[in-house]
């Protein structure tokens, strides 16, 4: 390692036990942390990679209304099936562990009372939806009422899904609570607050003090705090989760952000307890390096608001990096489980059982580690005969089966090397290093290039040598290329293993060996003549098309069978009349161009042609269209709409867009050239 580290702590994201999770999940955090995590371990690292279920907040209660059954449930089923996913897909955690356990709870309390003995957690009065038929404050997300900025009725008390625009629940226009169906009042009740703001110095000393970070990370951090930090709840009004632990919390329990995070603490607790360990070392130790795995949602509460509440506590490492990955896409469109448009983890395990690997090494290919990249079955079928079998198999399967046929399965020894020998001893060499920089620098993609370029190498090797063509001639020849083909296959099999590891282990079966130290791994002297190899079997297959074919199918299948009131048109608004449809002044208009808002996923900032302005509108479209795509579209726009402020950025007027009842926007309608900007639509 570049800097020297005693120990690490690795952490992948809770992930809420709150339904299945998807292949954009394992590839924005689980994947690569195994991949680091599994090198780190090759190279004689101490190290725990921890995890677990997230089974606290809205997001659990909300999935156990909508199937009708308890929390407790929801995170028994949810939890027992991510974790054996997990599992199956070779992720390996030293500890899986779950937010509902005792010791959890007990750990969080602690954390809890500590900064509210220090002074930094200030108790506040504020007002609060309260219904009063089911007796109980209401979350965020049970008000529903209508937009005040888009009108859509069915926006929740935190964010307007139309629209983008996030909200407090008292924005809602005719609020009313997802429990009993009532308008709920409004009562007074004491949360206890982290003051960000006082704590705002400390974070931006820290932040500072990491340029190498992602720059999309650090970008978003620098977003957040340049609108000033607000100080922040830190516990909520609710019955599912951690009890605040003081008298006055009665009834109350900590936000599910300010537990989750300290869930890596006492997941380590419990590791350290199972294995006779000192979990303090993993994280009061200076001598440790803390890495947090997460996809990009969870950037500013692991880079902002959980380093504030260690430094508030104190004695703890800080996160020393947070490799935080883009979105991962499907088929064009973004991946989400809720809106059907995803592969679970659970569902490929099913349709390609003994495919782990395969999935591991196409994830990895297309990791969105700097932008957000996108899955296709057509790709991944690419990418499995192309590089899987065309490349890594073919190169190991060519150098057994030639052994099998020319020495019986029997590693030959190796005569006097050439100098083209002598090459491929010297680049093979390279790799260990190679391949172990890209990982330190959390480059996976390129590390992953690293390893197919051994294969590369040998397949050069054996196509430059035609052992196949020497051996009547030359035995000597052909016993002393195999010879290294072989060696480089034994290489291959321990510098696969961080991406490949079920494939790495079927190799050194067929080797017959053991897994050899990373940093000798290049030098190829690992066989010795004399050496029995196993009978020689395929890597990989290849993908056929039908199989992609049925794929794809499956995806839009299961989208189609959304329940039938989703894909129902919403019904007709009430009568309106003429006058009302003429005060509106839709004009035919021209983006200009098109920016990102920004912190959020939704909003994009357009300039836009009205024929009678150039003028910017905020719309939150941002999920549907790539900005760069958009200058020079023709729209339809309302421009006599109140201008309004969306995220400080003043919006004058609305482009119109189709919404299908599944959600999808579209643009409205196809304009021809002659309709100039400025043109009236009636
Ligand atoms: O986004 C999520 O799924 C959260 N449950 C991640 C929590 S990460 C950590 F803080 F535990
Ligand atoms: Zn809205």
């Amino acid at each position: 390692m570049n800097k020297t580290f005693q120990r690490h702590t690795v952490t992948a994201a809770l992930p809420y036990a709150n339904g299945p999770k998807h292949l954009g999940h394992l590839a924005g955090a689980y994947l690569p942390a195994d991949v680091y995590v599994r090198y780190l371990r090759a190279i004689g690292q101490d190290v725990v990679f921890v995890s677990g279920s997230d089974e606290h907040g809205t997001a659990i209660a909300n999935q156990a209304l909508r199937e009708g059954t308890t929390p407790q449930a929801i995170i028994d089923k949810y939890h027992a099936l991510n974790r054996d996913a997990f599992h199956q897909l070779g992720i390996s955690f030293d500890i899986y562990h779950r937010t509902s356990e005792p010791l959890h709870h007990q750990t969080a309390q602690e954390f809890f009372l500590r900064l509210h003995e220090t002074g930094n957690l200030i108790a506040e009065e504020t007002e609060q939806y309260f219904d009063e038929e089911a007796g109980k404050f209401l979350a965020d997300r049970y008000i529903m009422g209508t937009c005040p900025k888009c009108s859509n009725e069915k926006a929740y008390g935190d964010q307007c899904e139309r629209c983008g625009t996030e909200l407090s629940p008292t924005e809602l226009l005719n609020p009313h609570s997802l429990l009993s169906g009532k308008a709920p009042v409004l009562r007074k009740t004491t949360n206890w607050f982290l003051p960000m703001d006082k704590l705002e110095a400390g974070i931006v000393a820290y932040l500072e003090g990491h340029p190498e970070w992602k720059s999309h990370v650090l970008g978003q951090c620098r977003s957040w705090i340049s609108d000033g930090l607000k100080p922040r709840a830190m516990t909520r009004d609710l019955d599912w989760g951690v009890q605040v632990p003081l008298p006055e919390g009665a009834g109350k329990v900590l936000y599910v952000w300010f537990d989750a995070p300290i869930g890596y603490i006492s997941a380590t607790k419990q590791w350290a307890e199972d294995h006779g360990k000192d979990w303090r070392l993993y994280w009061q130790d200076a001598g440790t390096r803390l890495v947090h795995f997460i996809g990009k949602d969870n950037i500013v509460f692991h880079c902002i608001t959980f380093p504030m509440m260690l430094m508030a506590h104190g004695g703890y490492v800080l996160p020393d990096q947070v490799p935080a990955n883009e979105f991962m896409n499907l088929e064009g469109d973004k991946m989400s489980t809720s809106r059907q448009w995803s592969i679970e983890m659970d569902e490929y395990l099913r349709a390609f059982p003994g495919k782990e690997d395969v999935l591991r090494y196409y994830l990895l290919s297309i990791l969105p580690e700097s932008k957000d990249s996108e899955f296709t079955w057509k790709d991944y079928q690419a990418r499995n005969n192309n590089e899987l079998v065309a490349i890594l198999g073919n190169f190991v399967n060519r150098s057994v089966v030639l052994t099998q046929k020319y020495f019986n399965g029997v590693v030959p020894a190796a005569d006097e090397y050439t100098r083209e020998d002598l090459l491929l001893m010297e680049e093979a060499a390279r790799f260990p290093e190679r391949i172990g920089a890209a990982l330190e620098a959390f480059r996976f993609r390129e590390a992953l290039q690293e390893l197919m370029n051994i294969a590369r190498l040998g397949n050069k090797y054996l196509a430059d040598t035609e052992p196949w063509k020497l051996m009547q001639s030359d035995e000597k020849r052909v016993r002393t290329v195999l010879n290294l083909a072989l060696q480089l296959s034994a290489s291959l099999s321990t510098l696969m293993e961080p991406f490949l590891p079920f494939t790495a282990e079927r190799l050194r079966t067929m080797l017959r060996i053991g897994k050899l130290s990373w940093t000798q791994a290049g030098n190829l002297h690992h066989l010795g003549e004399g050496h029995v190899l196993d009978t020689p079997f395929l890597l990989f297959d290849k993908v056929d098309d039908d199989t992609v074919a049925r794929q794809v199918e499956a995806l839009h299948a299961k989208k189609s069978a959304l329940p039938a009131e989703a894909h129902l048109p919403e019904p007709q608004k009430p009568e309106t009349t003429f006058e009302a449809f003429n005060a509106m002044d839709l004009r035919v208009a021209t983006i200009i161009s098109a920016e990102r808002v920004p912190k959020t996923d939704k909003l994009l900032k357009l300039t836009v042609d009205t024929g009678l302005d150039k003028r910017t509108v905020v719309s939150g479209i941002a999920e549907w269209f790539n900005p760069d795509t958009l200058p020079g579209t023709r729209v339809l726009i309302l421009i006599n709409l109140a201008p309004r402020k969306i995220k400080g950025i003043e919006s004058n007027g609305m482009i119109l867009l189709a919404e299908n009842a599944r959600g999808q926007l579209a643009m409205v309608p196809q304009l021809t050239d002659e309709m100039e900007n400025g043109s009236v639509v009636k």
